[in-house]
This record gives C-alpha cells, sequence and structure tokens, in this order.
C-alpha cells in the first residue's frame, strides 16, 4: 500500500505539472534531482500516512471494555539506531548528488557567449562586450553556454529565467561581480524577472530573453550594430532605452516616477522643489543627467533616480539622450 500510494502521489503531482519548461543543459541536473527527492518525499509521506491510517482503522475502541491504561514502552536502542542511520545515509546520498549537480551547472565552456548583465531600480541591461553592444532583451544563441557576469547599480537584485532553473543575485558595489551559466537548449521567448525584493516597481522588473539559432544570433547582432548609426537623437533614444531612462521617464506626457520628457525641453515655467523656476535647456538637461539631486524638480521625490549615470553614459551618450529629448517638443 506504501509504495503503490508513492506513485499515486507522484502521478499526482506530474499531471498537474509542477514544473516550468525544462530550457536549459543546466535545468537538467537540477530537475532530475528534484525529481528523486520528490520520489523519496513521496515515499516518506505514504509512509507515515499510510500506517496512521492503518492504526486509526484497526486499532480504533471497538467497546467499553479495554479502557485501562496502555503498557508503558520505555526506549527501543534497536529503534533508535535504525532511525538514526537511515536518514543519516539519505541526507549525505543526497548531498553527494546534489555537488555532483552543482558542479554539472558550474561546467565553464570557453566557446561561451560574454554577456554583462546590469540590474538596476527597475531594469535590465545586456552588454555583449565581444560585439560592442547593448540591449533589453537577452538574446541568446541556442545550444551555446552563455557566460553571464552579474552587477547591480543600486540595491540587491536576482536574476531568475524560471525555464533555465538557475538563479544569481546581482550585487552592487566594485568587485561583487557574480556569474553564472547558461546553456540554453530550446528556441524561444522567456522573461527574466527579478526575484529579490528591490524596491516599487520590483513586480515590474522583467526582460525578454529570446533563445534564437546561431544564425539568427548572428542577424541580430549586426542588426543591432546597424541601429546604433549616425543620428545622435536616434541613438540618444537607443541609450535612453538601454540604461533604463524610459522605466521612469515617459515620453509621451504619461505619469511616472520621474518628470514625463515630452516637451520638456524648452520649457521657461519648471518648477524646482525649492520653489525656483528655471528654463530647461541643454545645460540644465546635462545637469539633470549627470547630478540629478542638485536640482529636485517639483512634486518628485528626491534621491530616486540614480547618480551615478556619470559613470554609466559617456560624454558622447549624455549628449545623444539630450539631442533625444529635444526631439520630444
Ligand atoms: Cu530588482 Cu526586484
Amino acid at each position: 500500500l506504501v509504495i503503490v500510494s508513492t506513485f499515486v502521489v507522484n502521478y499526482l503531482l506530474n499531471t498537474i505539472r509542477i514544473l516550468p519548461l525544462q530550457a536549459s543543459a543546466q535545468a537538467q541536473p537540477i530537475d532530475r534531482l528534484f525529481n528523486l527527492q520528490f520520489m523519496l518525499i513521496a515515499f516518506f509521506f505514504s509512509l507515515i500516512v499510510v500506517f496512521l491510517g492503518y492504526s486509526l482503522v484497526v486499532f480504533r475502541q471497538r467497546s467499553k471494555e479495554g479502557e485501562e491504561e496502555g503498557a508503558y514502552i520505555k526506549g527501543s536502542t534497536g529503534l533508535e539506531v535504525v532511525w538514526t542511520i537511515i536518514p543519516i545515509g539519505i541526507v549525505i546520498y543526497l548531498s553527494y548528488l546534489g555537488s555532483l549537480a552543482l558542479a554539472e551547472t558550474r561546467r565553464v565552456d570557453p566557446q561561451a557567449v560574454e554577456v554583462k548583465v546590469v540590474a538596476g531600480q527597475w531594469f535590465w541591461r545586456f552588454e555583449y562586450p565581444q560585439y560592442g553592444i547593448v540591449s533589453n532583451a537577452l538574446y541568446l544563441p541556442v545550444n551555446r553556454q552563455a557566460h553571464l557576469r552579474l552587477t547591480s547599480l543600486d540595491v540587491i537584485h536576482s536574476f531568475w529565467v524560471p525555464e533555465f532553473r538557475v538563479k544569481q543575485d546581482a550585487l552592487p558595489g566594485e568587485n561583487l561581480e557574480r556569474e553564472l551559466r547558461v546553456t540554453p537548449t530550446m528556441i524561444g521567448e522567456f522573461k527574466v524577472r527579478c526575484a529579490e525584493l528591490c524596491g516599487t516597481s520590483h513586480a515590474y522588473m522583467e526582460s525578454p530573453v529570446v533563445v534564437v539559432s546561431q544564425a539568427d544570433f548572428e542577424a541580430w547582432i549586426s542588426e543591432q550594430l546597424a541601429a546604433i548609426g549616425t543620428d545622435p537623437a536616434t541613438r540618444g533614444a537607443k541609450w535612453a532605452q538601454t540604461n533604463g531612462c524610459l522605466s521612469c521617464h515617459s515620453v509621451d506626457g504619461s505619469p511616472g516616477v520621474g518628470p514625463t520628457w515630452k516637451g520638456l525641453f524648452g520649457r521657461t515655467d519648471h518648477e524646482l522643489a525649492d520653489g525656483s523656476v528655471v528654463a530647461v535647456d541643454e545645460a540644465y538637461l546635462k545637469t539633470a543627467i549627470v547630478n540629478p539631486n542638485a536640482q529636485i524638480v517639483k512634486g518628485f521625490p528626491a534621491n530616486v533616480m540614480p547618480g551615478n549615470y556619470q559613470s554609466l553614459l559617456s560624454e558622447q551618450q549624455i549628449n545623444d539622450i539630450i539631442e533625444y529629448i529635444k526631439t520630444l517638443r
């Protein structure tokens, strides 16, 4: 009965599909281990429930007779040794399997695609140093390892694509880069979500993860390189997108965490929190980007915009973004 119910519990849980799609090579040892542990847990669950049920039925009180106290049992060295040794053996065996699985998920492939993952409140940015491009979507070629190096601009975030199984925190601070290796095995669109509570828009901190063939990956790279282009405003739109500006600033006048960029440039009635009224020109915008707390806008909180954009963006990129804002008059 215990064996039968072990299989029934497993069957039911597999039928309601407890795991998302398996879409990476690293997911395989993890799922194997998960399924094994699940089988073990189902067995012990069945063992307890079956014997509990058996005792309830067989040893129930049938009549008014036999109400005297049961015999007092004091210790059983044999039983205690058995129920200590068996769990210890299981735990040691599972740790051994766990260390094998861990080693397998960390295996290094020298042919890996390098991707620098930058997390910030509240966006993801993916840099491909081998190709010199940045993107808000993580494009990965199928069946080739990706070596992700994760950092954060502000607080702790966590890179999590459930279909890949592996997960890694992104920590702020120098020398705190963390790495993650993923070999996607399935072409398709997934989603990276932040798995560490990181502020107001934590729940919306997600970006597309697109797994494509090697040929499509190369086509995407060329497309990205071509898109950077020669027009400053077009480039600026791209930098604004890839550096998270548009997570807080709208370009269509709708409200956001920061002031909308629509109609911002050229305003002469821009009110600051200290009561002064300024004109929005290039110098104003530049200060707003490199030293946002120097001129807090009325109605918006201080210390929300990261103050490290100067180190993040080049002079050229800052000028490009200003050119882009100018087109939104
Ligand atoms: Cu980033 Cu939660």
